[in-house]
């Protein structure tokens, strides 16, 4: 009889269980059955088969195992806090993204396109930072063979880098207890998978077991991980957004491969501001910080050209100038279009309704297309004045003058609202040579500021006066 059973199971199934579930990529939540829905979040077509084994056998070692002794409870002021040590990774940009530098215990979760510059980023960091710690980069995508030649081509200082070509998490994990990196590389979180597991590397299952296992590892032993993940075509991270959740700091590639400037922002951070932005010039010898980025996203036009305006975004904990362009004509089209690159489309139309309201401005017969220059994307409100003024610009064919930047958001009453920061907006504009700013009237500076023209406006239409 128990020859017939075992002769029935196939190998390491030996007293495993094999199920067959449902994965939401979207949320990451679990389901029994199929659903063209997922209850949860309730995304469309998002469930994906996946089929787990769960074996009963203890095969992670026990220092992994999640069990972190008696729980007991204490009084918050009783934990004794420890200030979070931080190594530079040698980059200041990435340094300032994360917060500061790279804290020790902390997982670093990287996002983009492929062929964005993820592991050319991550391969220039750990070659900085093994001078100082241990530094383990794990590479399940390209050969020992391929970093190892791209390093030594980007001319890095490897002689302490350790190299490793594995993607089972386990055996990923006891040899990193073994070599006792202070960093560790994980390049990247798709191609890692676990044997408790029997879905396919990649899948959602795979992906989040993974990482749970290597973020447990991090905080158990103090080591610092960076997690690369690859982003799906409609934006997302392959995988589960769970992963967004286990990690301490998320930080995305922004703008596409194409152009020469890379973004990094940071979209979570635990030890540090979100929505801070490093930017990034590739070059032939890789990734290169650009420490003043006000002035490459601004294309200097030799004489004033219509519907370009130049804004002053503050993007985490740094002003920087942007040019805001924008090209109004006429539509054939029922429905004209409102087309945005690097802004948020709803707030371009929800811009060109306070216009007709407070402005008597209509452009329901215009096709409006608005760009953020170089690639980078403005989420904030302070873009709203820019994006009217280099509409109207535009319209009328009318330029204005390259010595003027402008922020100020702008309300559904037509009323120009203060933005946070002004003060320091305002001085970015003057050192980078500009004669004029177009202000709400609460950032107006209390005093006048020598060289520098201050139009503070408080409604809408005071502003379209200067056009
Ligand atoms: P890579 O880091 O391999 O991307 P990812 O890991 O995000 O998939 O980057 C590859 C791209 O970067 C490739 O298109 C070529 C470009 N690149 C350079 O322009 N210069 C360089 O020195 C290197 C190493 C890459
Ligand atoms: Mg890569």
């Amino acid at each position: 009889m128990a020859a017939i059973k075992s002769a029935g199971s196939k190998g390491n199934t030996q007293g495993a269980r094999r199920k067959t579930v449902f994965n939401c990529t979207e949320c990451g939540s679990q389901a029994p059955k199929w659903a063209g829905q997922c209850g949860d979040c309730g995304a469309w077509n998002t469930l994906i088969e996946d089929v787990i084994t769960t074996s009963s056998g203890g095969k992670i070692p026990p220092r992994y195992s999640g069990y972190a002794g008696e729980s007991a409870v204490c009084n918050i002021t009783d934990v004794k806090a420890i200030k979070a040590s931080r190594i530079s990774t040698g980059f200041s940009e990435l340094d300032r993204v994360l917060g500061g530098g790279l804290v020790n215990g902390s997982a670093v979760l990287i996002g983009g396109d492929p062929g964005i510059g993820k592991s050319t980023l991550l391969i220039q960091a750990i070659a900085a930072l093994s001078q100082r710690v241990g530094t383990l980069y794990v590479t399940g995508e390209e050969s020992l063979q391929q970093v190892s030649m791209r390093a030594h081509r980007l001319g890095l200082t490897t002689d302490k880098v350790r190299l490793l070509s594995e993607t089972q998490v386990q055996r990923i994990l006891a040899l990193a207890d073994k070599e006792k990196p202070g960093v560790l590389v994980i390049d990247s979180i798709q191609t890692v998978y676990t044997d408790q597991l029997n879905s396919a590397p990649g899948s959602v299952s795979q992906v989040r077991e993974s990482a749970a296992h290597l973020v447990q590892y991090a905080k158990q032993t103090g080591t610092a991980i960076f997690l690369v993940g690859h982003v799906t075509k409609e934006g997302a991270l392959a995988g589960p957004r769970v992963l967004e959740h286990m990690v301490d700091t998320v930080l995305y590639f922004e703008g596409d491969s194409s152009s020469r400037y890379r973004v990094i922002r940071a979209v979570k951070n635990r030890f540090g501001a979100v929505n801070e932005v490093g930017v990034f010039d590739m070059s032939e010898k890789g990734l290169r910080e650009v420490t003043n980025p006000s002035a490459i996203f601004v294309s200097r036009h030799e004489k004033p050209v219509s519907g370009s305006v130049i804004m002053v975004t503050r993007e985490g904990t740094r002003p920087m100038l942007v040019e805001v362009q924008a090209l109004v004509t006429e539509s054939h089209l029922p429905n004209p279009r409102r087309v945005t690159v690097g802004l948020d489309q709803n707030r371009l139309a929800m811009l060109l309704a306070v216009l007709q309201r407070h402005g008597g401005i209509a452009m329901y017969d215009q096709d409006v297309f608005v760009n953020i220059v170089g690639g980078v994307r403005v989420s904030e409100t302070a873009a709203d004045l820019a994006v009217i003024l280099s509409a109207l610009s535009s319209m009328r064919d009318k330029p204005l003058p390259t010595d003027l930047a402008v922020f100020g958001e702008i309300g559904l009453a037509g009323e120009i609202r203060p933005v946070q920061n002004g003060q320091e907006r305002i001085k970015e504009a003057v050192q980078h040579g500009y004669k004029r700013v177009i202000v709400p009237l609460a950032n107006k500076p209390a005093q006048p500021i020598k060289g520098l023209e201050v139009i503070a406006v408080q409604r809408l239409v005071e502003a379209i006066e200067q056009l």
